[in-house]
């Protein structure tokens, strides 16, 4: 079996092509988005243009957050004007709902051959994420032709990603997927050791089991940020202010049980009074936290550690900040670790990086260039590296 790619996609022109990017991008106030958070979108972008310099009319479709229900907040008209700005061509944004008779195909009517137009936030319709067969056939029924280039939602079994595709006859990897597919293979194979992992951000719940995988292949595997205070509160220690999930606590207990000795947790914390620039912070044992603090970055002592052990590894992979890295006072063992890792890539160790805020925390330190493979995908790049098939390649494979 092997991925069907733009290279077998001959006849473009005329063409309706239903495109599924992963726009999820962070969006600022006033609908703004900062240079370094639009690194998914850029990343999209070769793949459109081959399609439209071959003549198709592309319909590009993504989510952006996780909206319950239709949410202005979470509307993609920002990005696709954002898009627009990128790549200096008009891009049609369809703000119509699938769900309101023929409006979206009236609005999609005047596009032309070469000319793109991006639909409202997928997950707008709670079908999309049941992967619902009727919703999957609805969407198909806008194309003649689908291509998947959301890398970083092919672990998800949504419509837009899993359902859709087999609706369609020809189904194509975008040039995205088919680069994230090539680099992270490399990895599968056999990773040269030490392989160390270091892992943090949000989204706890879902990285857990992810984290349980990487266990399997890894040596070590580093926590910090929202998913060190999982394994915190496991320990009983008090995580003040950061609030972990039972059931969080729960799945650290038995990680620490069964692997504990892989796992390697923050000696200290930074600790804030409040989530804010103005914030009063100092480092604790990571024993230490107060009722009062947030845990909001790792401490010095455990910079100095887990970049020791990134300095002694073949193998490199990074998911997730550690800590709230978007402030910048505490930003730094997140940025320092972005450091470590691209300054010990190229050569002296093979260097993943992967994830939406990773990629971002990534550009801050200005050094994105220095590592072997950037992903755009957090959840997926770890299923696909713990060797899980992902729903939304697998139909691209034949
Ligand atoms: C991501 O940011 O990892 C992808 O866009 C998937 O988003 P999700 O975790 O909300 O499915």
């Amino acid at each position: 079996m092997k991925l069907q790619t733009l290279r077998q996609f001959r006849k473009m022109k005329g063409r309706t092509v239903l495109l599924r990017v992963d726009f999820n991008v962070a969006v600022g106030k006033g609908g703004k988005i900062a240079p370094e958070a639009d690194v998914r979108l850029r990343e999209a972008i070769p793949t459109i243009e081959r399609l439209l310099e071959g003549g198709a009319r592309v319909i590009a479709v993504s989510h952006l957050g996780r909206p319950k229900g239709w949410d202005a907040k979470l509307s993609l008209k920002p990005v696709a004007k954002h898009l627009e700005g990128l790549m200096g061509r008009p891009v049609t944004f369809v703000g119509e709902s699938l769900t309101r008779g023929k409006a979206v195909e009236r609005a999609l009517a005047g596009l032309g051959d070469g000319q793109l137009a991006v639909l409202e936030n997928i997950r707008f319709y709670p079908a999309e994420e049941k992967n619902d067969p009727k919703f999957a056939k609805r969407l198909a029924g806008l194309a003649d032709v689908f291509v998947n280039d959301a890398f970083g939602t092919c672990h998800r079994a949504h419509a837009s990603t899993a359902g859709v595709a087999r609706s369609f006859r020809e189904r194509y990897a975008g040039l995205l997927v088919e680069r994230e597919v090539a680099g992270l293979n490399r990895l599968l194979v056999r990773p040269k050791r030490p392989f160390v992992v270091l892992m943090g951000g949000a989204k706890v719940s879902d990285k857990l089991p992810a984290l349980k995988m990487m266990l399997k292949t890894a040596d070590r595997v580093m926590v910090g940020g929202g998913m060190a205070n999982a394994f915190l509160a496991a320990k009983g220690w008090n995580t003040g202010k950061s609030r972990v999930a039972g059931e969080e606590i729960r799945f650290a207990k038995g990680l620490l049980k069964n692997s504990g000795k892989k796992i390697l947790l923050p000696v200290d914390i930074l600790a804030a009074s409040s989530l804010s620039e103005r914030a009063k912070v100092r480092v604790v044992p990571a024993d230490r936290i107060g009722k009062g603090d947030y845990a909001v970055d790792i401490g010095v002592a455990t910079v100095l550690e887990y970049a020791r052990l990134i300095r002694k590894a073949k193998t490199v992979v990074w998911n997730g900040p550690m800590g709230i890295f978007e402030i910048r006072k505490f930003s730094h063992g997140t940025v320092s670790l972005g450091r470590m890792v691209a300054a010990h890539s190229r050569g002296r160790a093979f260097g993943v990086v992967g994830g939406g805020e990773t990629i971002t925390a990534l550009e801050m330190t200005g050094m994105a260039e220095w590592v072997d493979h950037v992903s755009t995908g957090g959840g997926a790049m770890l299923d696909f590296l713990s060797g899980k098939p992902l729903p939304g390649i697998r139909p691209l494979m034949r």
